[in-house]
């Protein structure tokens, strides 16, 4: 069966059940919800939509709009770095979680796009589990559900990441931003002040979660709390910080870059709560420089992009998500809108809105 191109009503027609989630764009606080800090992601309006057939084996049979090829998997098979990683992982936990009693048809339709550092991987997790549950008409709290999306990641596809991605994606509606304390999965909502937008681009430069760079500062961020002694840097007092000149120099730039993020999110909370965007702005502008320069999760082109957002006005900008390529995230009024971001796509060719 090949779904390329299909219109999405005809490719979901045949399903039993569906679930949807949306991507999410981080707005400040990256690299922290690993290190026991606040988050604050917002949701996009791109989705996900799963549709899901039970068999009578075991088999999976899945089919995506983005792929000329139906995929044959099994519920017990091991990941084996194909795209249809991400579902075996889902159903096979929902198998083990009795939410499924056999193989599935799945078909899958998104406009999230992947390896974009805007959630790909957790929305079509998130929307598997929706199906799922759908199938049996049971609900779950969204907090548990985001929990489950997340072993998929570490324990399926081997990806270190924190809680973030599965708790935005799972909990957050659209024109507001999720206050994600990653301490202890406490969340509160905030409104975007709606005279602003926050614009989600695509850089044009493509990584994946996978590819071993994300790991590689998860490890880092572990080796220092190692040596420190701490469960979270991003609550380390100002005696602790000082004595951050005894870890080897590259750690304490990854440690300069978490403890000064997460107090730049605690501010930039406040200054949301005030309407206080210049405030806010001022902030993603300090969280880049932090995430390029201590953190190394930039790049030279994506930081000349980031500057020429804000010489053309944007209030804010910086590289949103996991870091090395994917998205940026740029503050501007919501009426200069439009315009900003045709003369933003005009000046730099391989940018889109996403
Ligand atoms: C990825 C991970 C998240 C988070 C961000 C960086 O999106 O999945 O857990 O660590 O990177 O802030």
């Amino acid at each position: 069966m090949n779904m390329k191109g299909q219109n999405k009503n005809s490719l979901f027609k045949a399903s039993v059940a569906t679930g949807s989630a949306r991507g999410r764009v981080n707005l400040i606080g990256e690299h922290i919800d690993y290190n026991g800090g606040t988050v604050l992601p917002a949701s996009i309006s791109r989705e996900v939509t799963v549709g899901l057939t039970p068999r009578a084996d075991d088999l999976l049979e899945i089919s995506s709009s983005r792929f000329d090829d139906t995929v044959s998997r099994s519920l017990t098979e091991p990941a084996n770095s194909h795209w249809s990683d991400y579902i075996v992982g889902a159903l096979s936990l929902a198998h083990k979680k009795g939410w499924i009693q056999s193989g599935m048809n799945i078909v899958i339709d998104s406009n999230i796009p992947d390896g974009a550092g805007v959630s790909s991987s957790a929305a079509l997790i998130i929307a598997i589990f929706r199906a799922c549950l759908a199938l049996n008409g049971e609900s779950k709290d969204p907090k548990d559900v985001a929990i489950l999306a997340r072993e998929v990641e570490t324990d399926f596809i081997g990806v270190p990441c924190g809680i973030m991605d599965q708790m935005a994606t799972s909990l957050i509606n659209p024109g507001q931003a999720l206050i994600l304390d990653t301490l202890n999965n406490d969340t509160q909502t905030i409104d975007i002040p709606d005279t602003w937008s926050f614009i989600t681009i695509h850089t044009g430069i493509h990584r994946k979660l996978s590819d071993g760079r994300y790991k590689e500062r998860a490890i880092e961020c572990q080796e220092a709390k190692e040596l420190l002694k701490q469960n979270d840097l991003c609550h380390i007092t100002p005696e602790e910080e000082a004595e951050l000149t005894s870890l080897p120099e590259i750690l304490q730039k990854r440690v300069t870059h978490v403890t000064s993020e997460h107090k730049r999110v605690l501010r930039a909370i406040e200054a949301m709560r005030m309407n206080n965007m210049a405030l806010f702005g001022q902030l993603m502008v300090e969280s880049h420089k932090s995430y390029s320069h201590d953190f190394e999760a930039s790049t030279h082109e994506i930081d000349l992009l980031i500057e020429s957002a804000l010489t053309m006005g944007a209030l804010g900008a910086r590289l949103t998500g996991g870091g090395f390529g994917g998205c940026m995230v740029a503050l501007v009024q919501k009426t200069e809108k439009e315009q900003w971001m045709k003369d933003f796509a005009a000046r730099h060719k391989n940018v889109w809105e996403v």
